[in-house]
This record gives C-alpha cells, sequence and structure tokens, in this order.
C-alpha cells in the first residue's frame, strides 16, 4: 500500500500513532498548526533556555507505556525527576515525598516528540480546516486554502473540541468528541536571578489559584542562567480569569506563590504566560481510541482516555491498532 496515512496533530498522541504505523511498514504525513511538535508537551523558549509550560512530568502505570519509556530512557530521551516534593493545603507547606517514579524528557519536554518525529514528513505551521473523503481517498484542506492528499485513512490526533470539526465527516465521532468539554489552565514561569531560599522543588496545591508549582531547573538535564519556576492554575481559577491579560495574571500568580512558598520573592528578570485553552478533560474515559472503520477515520488523544500523557500515548496505540486490524 502506497498512498500515506494522514495524521492531524503531532502531540504524543499522534506521534505514538505514527510510530505504530511505520513499524508496520505503512507511511504517514504529520501535519501540525504549530511551528514544531508537542502539543501540550511543548516547552517555551526563554532568555533563560526552554522552560516546560505544559505537561511537567509523566508517570508509567501501563505495561506497555512503561515499556516504552525504558526505551526512551536506553535512547537519552527521558530521565526520571526525583524533586523534593512538596503539598500546600490551606497555605501550610509541608513535606509530601512518596515512592512514585515521575520521568520527563530532556533536557526540555518537547524533546521526545522531537526525537519521536524521527525522519517522517511532517507539515509544520499548517492548521487543517476540513477533512473530506473522496470516492476511495482522503483530502485535507489547509487554513491557506491547500489541499493534500490523496491518504488512505485519517487518523485525527488534537484536543477534542478541534477533533469535533475535523471529524465531520463521520459524524457519529464528531458527536463523541463534541461531547467532551476540556478545562483551560494558565501557566506562569518565572526566573529569578538569585535562587529563592527555599529548599521546595516542587508542589501540589491546594486552596489557591495555584494547583501545582515546580522548579524547572531541578528536572534532569535543564541548565538554566536563572532560577525557574513554572506555576500552574486551578481550572476553576483559569476558567474565571481566562480573558485576563498575561501581565494581570502573572501578578495574581506570582503573588499566590509568594504567599506560599514561604521565602523571600523579589522581582523577577523574567516572567512568561500561557494560556491552555483545552488542558485536560473534565473526566477520564474508556475510549481507547475512535473509529469509523468503514470510512477509514480515526480520532485518539488523552481525553480517550486518561488525560494524561500515558493516556494520550496508550490513545495512539489504539488507533494505529484499530486501523491495521481493517487492513
Ligand atoms: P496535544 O498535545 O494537545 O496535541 C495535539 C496537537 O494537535 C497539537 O500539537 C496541536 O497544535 C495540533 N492541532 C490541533 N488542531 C489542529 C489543526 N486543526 N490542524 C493541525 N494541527 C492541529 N499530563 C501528564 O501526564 N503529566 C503532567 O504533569 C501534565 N501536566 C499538564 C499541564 C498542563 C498545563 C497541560 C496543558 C497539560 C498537562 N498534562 C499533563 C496533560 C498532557 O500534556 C496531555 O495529556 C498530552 O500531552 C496530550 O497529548 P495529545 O497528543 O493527546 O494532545
Ligand atoms: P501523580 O501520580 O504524580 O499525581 C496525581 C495526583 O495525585 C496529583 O495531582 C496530586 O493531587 C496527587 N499526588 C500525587 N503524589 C502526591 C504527593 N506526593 N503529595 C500530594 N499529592 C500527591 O501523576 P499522574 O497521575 O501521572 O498525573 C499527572 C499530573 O498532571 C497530575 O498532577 C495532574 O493534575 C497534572 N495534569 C495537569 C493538567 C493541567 O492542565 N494543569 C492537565 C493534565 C494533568
Amino acid at each position: 500500500m502506497n498512498t500515506p496515512i494522514a495524521i492531524i496533530g503531532t502531540g504524543i498522541a499522534g506521534l505514538s500513532a505514527a510510530q505504530a504505523l511505520s513499524a508496520a511498514g505503512l507511511p504517514v504525513v504529520l501535519f501540525d498548526k504549530s511551528r514544531g511538535s508537542g502539543g501540550r508537551m511543548a516547552s517555551k523558549r526563554s532568555d533563560a533556555g526552554s522552560l516546560d509550560l505544559g505537561a511537567q512530568y509523566f508517570t508509567a502505570r501501563d505495561r506497555r507505556f512503561a515499556e516504552a519509556v525504558q526505551q526512551w530512557r536506553q535512547h537519552g530521551w527521558v530521565d526520571s525527576w526525583h524533586p523534593v516534593l512538596y503539598q500546600s493545603r490551606n497555605g501550610a507547606l509541608a513535606l509530601s515525598a512518596d515512592e512514585q517514579e515521575r520521568w520527563t524528557a530532556t533536557p526540555r519536554m518537547s524533546a521526545l516528540t522531537r526525537a519521536l518525529l524521527g525522519g517522517h514528513q511532517v507539515h509544520f505551521s499548517c492548521r487543517i480546516s476540513e477533512v473530506f473523503r473522496g470516492e476511495q481517498h482522503w483530502t485535507l484542506l489547509d487554513t491557506e486554502g491547500n489541499n493534500h492528499g490523496p491518504f488512505s485513512h485519517v487518523i485525527v490526533a488534537t484536543p477534542a473540541p478541534q477533533a469535533s470539526t475535523l471529524l465531520s465527516a463521520a459524524p457519529k465521532l464528531a458527536a463523541v468528541a463534541a461531547s467532551v468539554p476540556m478545562e483551560p489552565t494558565w501557566a506562569v514561569a518565572l526566573g529569578f536571578d538569585q535562587p529563592l531560599e527555599t529548599p521546595v522543588q516542587a508542589c501540589f496545591v491546594e486552596d489557591s489559584p495555584l494547583q501545582w508549582l515546580a522548579r524547572n531547573n531541578s528536572k534532569p538535564g535543564r541548565q538554566h542562567p536563572l532560577d525557574c519556576w513554572v506555576l500552574h492554575a486551578t481550572s476553576s481559577w483559569t476558567r474565571q480569569h481566562v480573558d485576563s491579560s498575561k501581565e494581570a495574571v502573572t501578578d495574581q500568580l506570582r503573588g499566590a506563590f509568594a504567599e506560599l512558598i514561604g521565602c523571600a520573592v523579589p522581582a523577577p528578570s523574567l516572567s512568561l504566560a500561557h494560556r491552555w485553552l483545552y488542558a485536560r478533560p473534565t473526566q477520564a474515559h474508556e475510549w481507547g481510541a475512535l473509529a469509523d472503520s468503514d470510512l477509514g477515520i480515526y480520532a485518539c488523544g488523552d481525553w480517550c482516555l486518561s488525560g494524561r500523557v500515558e493516556g494520550a500515548w496508550l490513545s495512539g496505540q489504539e488507533a494505529a491498532r484499530k486501523l491495521l486490524e481493517q487492513l
């Protein structure tokens, strides 16, 4: 079979599907609206180096994913991260050490998807607006008015709200995707000239606008000239401030950080804010991946499973498996 398969989205789900299909000898062509791969595992370039503003780490609970992670570790793409872990409840900060293995890509989160991209053909900065089927094959239309194709099959590997429009040729799949609400998250990075005088390297937060904070420098392979921190707001705080300016959000989250961290927090010399509109599904599902095998169109992503990196990867594998069993 020479006609390639189109995959829309170069997050971990799309790349997981790409890897499984090309391992089976099938050609794939990937598309992403962004300038690089990673999606919500992307890292943002800054004067202090690349900072992980999206996914912070991942855990591996499923055997298949754990095996993939071990292979990535052997390639040097990921490493385990053992932060000095705290939790903050009602403003009280306490050590919260545990035995959980947590992984990060090195030296930045996006390095994993970059490595998984390998030699696949990919079109970046290419936002697909329509997916339609002719007599035998699929064609994609991008927002610049260019057609791409023909393709034998299509895998949509985007967040659910974006997938629902791309799945309009398969109304049942589109309806399922449209039924999945996704919550937003504001992320802020702060860089300080001098290291903050705290032992905290990561913290799960409750009862605050913040939900999580991490010292990016404590992750394996990061070498920032500043003491860099990443703060994530809760979904509910983000919803209430979804249209606030980056400056206002940075100020408020910096205030919440200073309140809970328990040491002096001077003015940062670097600050960045990023709004993730479709950060996480409101609940987990057990769909694996969606398929209309008669038409040859599939959908995958974290929203089909657990809303985590592991779920996204497993969903990509499942989309590929469903496609392969139809050949
Ligand atoms: P995505 O990564 O969203 O990839 C979808 C891709 O599709 C994107 O690259 C996008 O640009 C592209 N795309 C969308 N529409 C189009 C279009 N029309 N045309 C072309 N391309 C398109 N998970 C964890 O396990 N641990 C964590 O610590 C963690 N923390 C998180 C923190 C934040 C702030 C966020 C936002 C997420 C976090 N997650 C975490 C969740 C994790 O990042 C996701 O579950 C996972 O990365 C989703 O991968 P995906 O491939 O399904 O989707
Ligand atoms: P995990 O097992 O480390 O964490 C799962 C949850 O358990 C945490 O959110 C936290 O509430 C709790 N927890 C775990 N260890 C703890 C400890 N030592 N002390 C106190 N609480 C602890 O990781 P898992 O299951 O892989 O989840 C991934 C992480 O990604 C979660 O923290 C989740 O909130 C986060 N995430 C964030 C998103 C966002 O938009 N901000 C989107 C998707 C995931």
